[in-house]
């Protein structure tokens, strides 16, 4: 992805669950970089002409025998250099000081004085709220660096200007750090001299373009679309590429929301004028769910079901196309980076959270070969991307929603029942929400159907029915998230609407669980 005359920051992945998130900020300010794994040669790293390098965190302890190694020249290359976390461990280790267990773990929010005057503290206040998450600090410095910044327990920040190399131990890069894009700042745009160069339109084209090459003068696409932000844009951005190469398929899993089937493919024909094939695969899919409970074991049969749904449509398109002379052999999807990095360690040893199944269900014997042009992307920046292709709101300013769909808010098993009464809880929250006017405000909000019965009371009559549990969350992407605190009207209109208004639940409650440590779906 790396073009010749624009400035670029490689960031070298020792495996933290944060570390696309540093490329996201320093993105925002309109700079290019790219995750690289730690493991990558010197060469390839420099034939980027990065103009600085970012050591992220990691799980592991740089002392360990199999901890993640970057070749240490890296130290020697006479860039701008900034570590993160583990990256401050890695430079202190390497260039001759110690790291050790810290007797005080750190993790959450701390308050970091800086002690010292630094570029990477420029313009920023003297006390910076910050989130820690290391379980080792230094013990001693490396010779010559300095410590700039401290919290109450530990060194916070060293930095050794002559040899352009600075550290922090906190996350500048996570929302818990207001001042931390401003830090990053500091150190790519006047550290590292980076042009602020990277644009939407820059993206758009380049992509554009690269999926012009990528699929040729006479290829054929296929998209899956969920009706989601993600895979819309994904199909727009191809769209622009082939044109009426692409034809989108529109799936119904048996896992949508109320009446989601027959509006998406309204907006998706009638505001995007996509060539779109709608499906009615429910039942078929609700066949494969039935008696599955663990929540892995739903995503992989979602996923598979989707594929093969996928090539039987592929196939008759195909069959169309090719007795006319062509041949589809492309699948589009819109696959973003936190879907990626908790699944798999494409870009270096991230541990595996969940397996998401546009990521983990793929059968291996798929005859459609990928594209994924979001897959570095966060969801803001596809939102930006999106308006900048010319979206409607409507789309873009939807919240987002998972591929497995109600499958994973149906804890236990999943039954056309119980995606029944689901839906009616779901329409509900999403109808009171925007009401309220909060459908943007929060990032997901939405019901959860537990297999749990309680007893009740309505009109004279005891109630033995399910509860639900709504979850609202603010998040700027999904990888962090706090619970929302809705208004109480808003809750109180919510759940006396759900119990009145839907057969099957007679009790809500309300999730106020962050992430981390929950997640956001509850499976
Ligand atoms: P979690 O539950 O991991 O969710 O905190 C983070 C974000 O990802 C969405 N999500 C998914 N999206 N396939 C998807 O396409 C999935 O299997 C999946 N699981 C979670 C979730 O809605 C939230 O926005």
């Amino acid at each position: 992805m790396s073009t010749p005359d624009l400035s670029t920051i490689v960031i070298l992945d020792f495996g933290s669950q944060y570390t696309q998130l540093i490329a996201r900020r320093i993105r925002e300010f309109n700079v290019f970089s790219v995750v690289l794994p730690c493991t990558t040669s010197l060469d390839k790293v420099m034939a980027l002409r990065p103009n600085g390098i970012i050591l992220s965190g990691g799980p592991s302890s740089v002392y360990d025998a199999e901890a993640p190694q970057a070749d240490p020249k890296v130290l020697e290359t006479g860039l701008p250099l900034l570590g993160i976390c583990y990256g401050l461990q890695f430079m202190t280790h390497h260039l001759g000081g110690r790291v050790v267990p810290a007797a005080a773990r750190e993790y959450g929010h701390a308050d970091v004085n800086v002690i010292e005057e630094s570029a990477l503290f420029h313009g920023l206040s003297a006390t910076l709220s910050v989130w820690m998450s290391h379980g080792d600090h230094a013990e001693s410095l490396a010779p010559r660096f300095r410590v700039t910044a401290r919290t109450a327990n530990a060194v916070a920040a060293i930095s050794d200007e002559q040899r352009r190399m600075w550290a922090v131990q906190f996350h500048p890069e996570v929302a818990h750090t207001p001042q931390g894009t401003e830090l990053l700042k500091n150190f790519v745009v006047d550290i590292c001299g980076a042009n602020q160069d990277w644009t939407p339109e820059h993206f758009i084209a380049s992509t554009v373009e690269k999926i012009r090459e990528q699929v040729g003068p006479t290829g054929h696409a296929i998209c899956g679309l969920s009706g989601g932000v993600d895979s819309s844009v994904a199909a727009v951005l191809v769209a622009r590429a082939i044109g009426d190469r692409l034809t989108c398929i529109f799936v119904n899993n048996g896992v949508l929301r109320k009446d989601e089937f027959t509006q998406v493919q309204r907006t998706m024909r009638e505001g995007l004028g996509l060539n779109v094939v709608a499906v009615d695969a429910g039942e078929r899919f609700l066949a494969k769910l039935a008696g599955v409970i663990d929540p892995e074991q739903k995503r992989k049969a979602i996923g598979n079901e989707f594929i093969a749904v996928f090539d039987d449509e592929a196939r008759k398109i195909f069959d169309a196309e090719k007795s006319a002379g062509e041949e589809i052999a492309w699948l589009v999807q819109g696959t973003l980076y936190p879907d990626v990095i908790e699944s798999a360690s494409v870009h270096g040893p991230s541990h595996v959270i969940k397996s998401h199944h546009n990521v983990g269900g793929l059968p291996a014997d798929m005859k459609l070969k990928l594209i994924e042009p979001l897959r570095d992307l966060f969801k803001d920046e596809v939102r930006r991307i999106g308006r900048d292709l010319g979206m409607p709101t409507e789309i873009l300013e939807r919240q987002p929603f998972p591929g497995p769909g109600l499958a994973v808010r149906i804890l236990g098993e999943v039954t056309p029942d119980r995606v029944a009464i689901l839906q009616e809880a779901d329409a509900i929250c999403t109808e009171e929400i925007h009401r309220a006017g909060l459908t943007t405000k929060v990032w997901q909000s939405f019901a959860v159907l537990l297999p749990v019965k309680t007893v009740g009371v309505m009109g004279d009559q005891r109630t033995y029915a399910y509860t639900c549990a709504i979850r609202a969350v603010e998040s700027e992407d999904g990888m962090t998230a706090d619970w929302a605190e809705l208004p109480y009207e808003v809750l109180r209109a919510i759940s006396s609407r759900i119990v009145s208004e839907v057969r099957g639940i007679n009790r809500v409650v309300y999730d106020i669980t962050s992430k981390p440590p929950g997640t956001i779906e509850w499976e």
